[in-house]
């Protein structure tokens, strides 16, 4: 006779037919995680999980090899930990921003929110012409976009390079924060960890948290983004520039 399984313990061929085509090891993501993963597959942005890039406290980062849609070798996967509960703190970026009145705030959805944000913050940045990673695509937890780096060896963030022109990377850092800010954007969390610099070019990243200037906190995130960055560039490179002065510079 057979035994009753109960529907929770059986094996799911689902996710092991995931597993199985796109090489990833079982377990490695919740069922969620996998459904949402299979879409980015099916939708051809990418062919084949690669290797883990960066674990982070919210999210991980993956480089995969690209699928047909995307006109570039490889692909970022960035995957929100559906578990994380220190998005929590987080509910204060998205419900003071006019763009998400009336959502919910459990931590799925405001995961969800999260990913869509950082996808349309990508896409705002792209087209206010600011150097950062182009968005490719988004589904739940998982946001995939264009790959920073040489080969296949990420772009270095800019904490952890020594750079011959400082004065410049600086310059170009304002000039990128200036146009997202023309382009109704602050990042809110500007600094040497959120920087890649390829070939002297910095790169922006990790701009889920950015908000529009209807935000109330927005001018503070701002201030705050300039203090941050020109304290590296002080401390590190003994470039000095007056913050009230680039603050305004950005506003112009
Ligand atoms: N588009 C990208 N290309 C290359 N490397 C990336 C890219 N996006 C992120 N990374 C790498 O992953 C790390 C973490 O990404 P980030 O978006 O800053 O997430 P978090 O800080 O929330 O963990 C970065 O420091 C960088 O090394
Ligand atoms: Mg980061």
């Amino acid at each position: 006779m057979a035994r009753r399984v109960s529907k929770r313990k059986m094996p799911d061929r689902d996710d092991f037919r995931v597993n199985e085509r796109w090489k990833i090891e079982e377990g490695v993501f919740d069922r969620k995680t996998m459904m949402n993963l299979e879409k980015v597959f099916t939708h051809k942005i990418v062919s084949e999980m690669i290797h883990i890039i960066s674990r982070g406290k919210e999210a991980d980062v993956y480089l995969a090899r690209s699928g047909e849609k995307v006109d570039a070798e490889y692909v970022v996967l960035k995957i929100f930990n559906q578990e994380n509960t220190s998005f929590k703190r987080r509910t204060e970026y998205v419900k003071g921003d006019p763009r998400f009145d009336g959502i919910k705030t459990d931590i799925r959805s405001i995961i969800r929110i999260w990913c869509r944000k950082e996808y349309g913050n990508l896409k705002i940045a792209k087209e206010a012409q600011v150097s950062a990673p182009e968005p490719y695509y988004f589904n739940g937890n998982v946001l995939a976009m264009q790959f920073i780096g040489e080969d296949d060896r990420p772009a270095k963030i800019l904490k952890n390079i020594e750079l011959d022109n400082p004065e410049k990377v600086l310059d170009e850092i304002i000039e990128n924060m200036k146009r997202l800010y023309s382009a109704n954007l602050v990042h809110g969390d500007i600094s040497e960890y959120n920087i890649l610099i390829k070939d002297n070019i910095p790169f922006v990243i990790d701009i889920g948290q950015g908000v529009s200037l209807g935000h109330p906190k927005a001018n503070d995130f701002l201030e705050r983004d300039v203090k941050n960055i020109l304290h590296y560039f002080k401390k590190r490179y003994g470039v000095d520039m007056e913050q009230e002065q680039v603050v305004s510079e950005i506003k112009s």
